[in-house]
């Protein structure tokens, strides 16, 4: 016996259609949540009288064997499509009923791979979403370690690419400590949906076999049944979910490598990956290349295309399952792939890079960056915002085709736009002041960001 279902079909199934049909080189990667689930089935059709104590247990070997025979390399199970094998789960009652005999032929009663399927893809993403908590976790670590051993260095912080206003560098990754920390809890959502068991609604209208759907649920670790039968074989919104969090997890990672990438160039200098993470040119003797940041920002691209793949792939379907599903797996496979790894070696990216901070602080320096000091000054000598704005665009001007930073500006000149001007005006640009300015919360003064630096890690753990 080869096709769960060959009874009712007189022809054998074309060759290239058998294979084009078969799910089994993606879906190999359900074997241990599909022995999983055979397992515990089996528990519940003897609680249920459909498979007496002995027949339980030679099911329950059966299935430790093809663990077993399977735990060096998974992908030997390959061959099987040849034998006209179409899916794991084919594969594992196939090999049950091998290795059970009659018993064996027992364990799909009630049961249908449409539920089966669906059980076994949330208990693979739960794990996957387990370890991509736990790889952002630690990412997190490393931002938190950077800002901390790095807590005075001053930046300049950008809009539009533009120098904008001095920041601390620390305030600057604790930005992307946030957005990844925002990524673990939308994960955990993901994993509140997930964790939700299909198991019993047989192939569309719920099990005739009255299995016990709570005792499943607990002995699978779900934190409760689904609903409606109907639902449950036909949705993978599950699946969407995590490649809509994975695309936002990337789209995070994408914006840090490319953030470190222009640090690299020599045009900022800012920092320097070490050689462990860079690559040179073949060409080109004197290159040190940041390919380990392009490809996580190019394999955002790939995040994306799955997501989009997801969103293209449920549109329109009717109720309740179709073979279209199946091609669900290969996104959610991949798309957590790409997450993992990419997490990962941004990590290790972070651990190697060289700040270059003399760079850093003179860039923080330069290009009119304290502008704003001007009006915040002005301000305090009683002019209204909007007028210390302008007359603040205006010295900054006169120091352009002068050639003069705002420090260099001698009073006399700053007394050509207002007479509110005094020697006072020269303590308002050291790049410390203007930083411990902005203390309020969520802001970059040391203060606020040592709070902030606190707070995080109690948060992490
Ligand atoms: N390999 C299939 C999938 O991944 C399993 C479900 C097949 N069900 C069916 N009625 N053909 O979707």
């Amino acid at each position: 016996m080869k096709k769960l279902w060959g009874g009712r079909f007189k022809e054998n199934m074309d060759p290239q259609f058998r294979k084009f049909n078969a799910s089994l080189p993606v879906d190999w990667r359900l074997l241990e949540a599909d022995i999983q689930v055979n397992k515990a089935y089996a528990q519940a059709l003897r609680k249920a009288g459909i498979l007496t104590g002995h027949e339980e247990k030679s099911i329950q070997s059966a299935l430790d064997n093809i663990r077993e025979k399977n735990s060096k390399n998974p992908t030997h199970i390959l061959k099987n499509i040849e034998q006209g094998i179409e899916d794991i789960h084919t594969y594992v009652e196939t090999e049950v009923i091998k290795s059970a005999g009659e018993a064996g032929y027992k364990i799909h009663t009630g049961r249908s791979r449409n539920e089966q399927v669906s059980t076994d893809l949330r208990i693979y993403l739960r794990q996957e979403i387990l370890s991509l908590q736990k790889s952002l976790k630690n990412l997190c670590f490393i931002l938190i370690g950077l800002a901390e051993q790095n807590f005075d260095v001053i930046m300049p912080g950008y809009t539009h690419l533009q120098k904008a206003q001095p920041v601390l560098f620390p305030h600057y990754l604790m930005a992307y400590f946030e957005k990844f920390c925002r990524d673990i809890q939308r994960l955990d959502e993901v994993f509140t949906r997930t964790n939700v068991l299909p198991l019993g609604s047989g192939a569309l209208t719920g099990s005739h076999t009255k299995i016990d759907r709570n005792f499943l649920c607990k002995l699978l670790g779900f934190a409760e049944i689904s609903s409606n039968s109907m639902d449950a074989v036909s949705d993978r919104d599950f699946i969407l979910d995590f490649t809509g969090a994975g695309s936002i997890i990337l789209i995070h990672l994408s914006r840090l490598a490319e953030d470190l990438i222009l640090y690299s160039s020599s045009e900022f200098g800012f920092i320097e990956l070490r050689d462990n993470v860079a690559t040179g040119s073949s060409l080109m003797p004197h290159k040190k290349n940041p390919d380990a940041l392009e490809l996580i920002r190019g394999k955002t691209g790939q995040a994306f295309g799955h997501h989009m793949g997801m969103l293209a792939l449920m549109k329109g379907l009717p109720l309740t399952y179709n073979k279209d599903l199946q091609e669900s797996q290969n996104h959610l496979f991949e798309s957590a792939d790409i997450a993992s790894t990419c997490v990962s070696m941004m990590a290790t990216i972070l651990k190697n890079i060289i700040l270059h901070k003399e760079r850093i602080r003179q860039s923080a320096q330069s290009d009119y960056i304290d502008a704003t000091e001007v009006v915040d000054y002005l301000i305090r000598k009683g002019l209204p915002f909007r007028k210390a704005h302008h007359i603040a665009g205006k010295v900054v001007l006169f120091g352009i085709e002068a050639g003069l930073p705002l420090h260099k500006i001698k009073l006399k000149d700053f007394h050509r736009f207002s007479p509110l001007f005094d020697k006072d005006v020269y303590d308002i640009f050291s790049l410390e002041k203007i930083i411990s300015a902005k203390d309020i919360p969520g802001g970059t003064s040391p203060e606020r960001v040592k709070e902030a630096i606190r707070q995080s890690k109690k948060k992490l753990e």
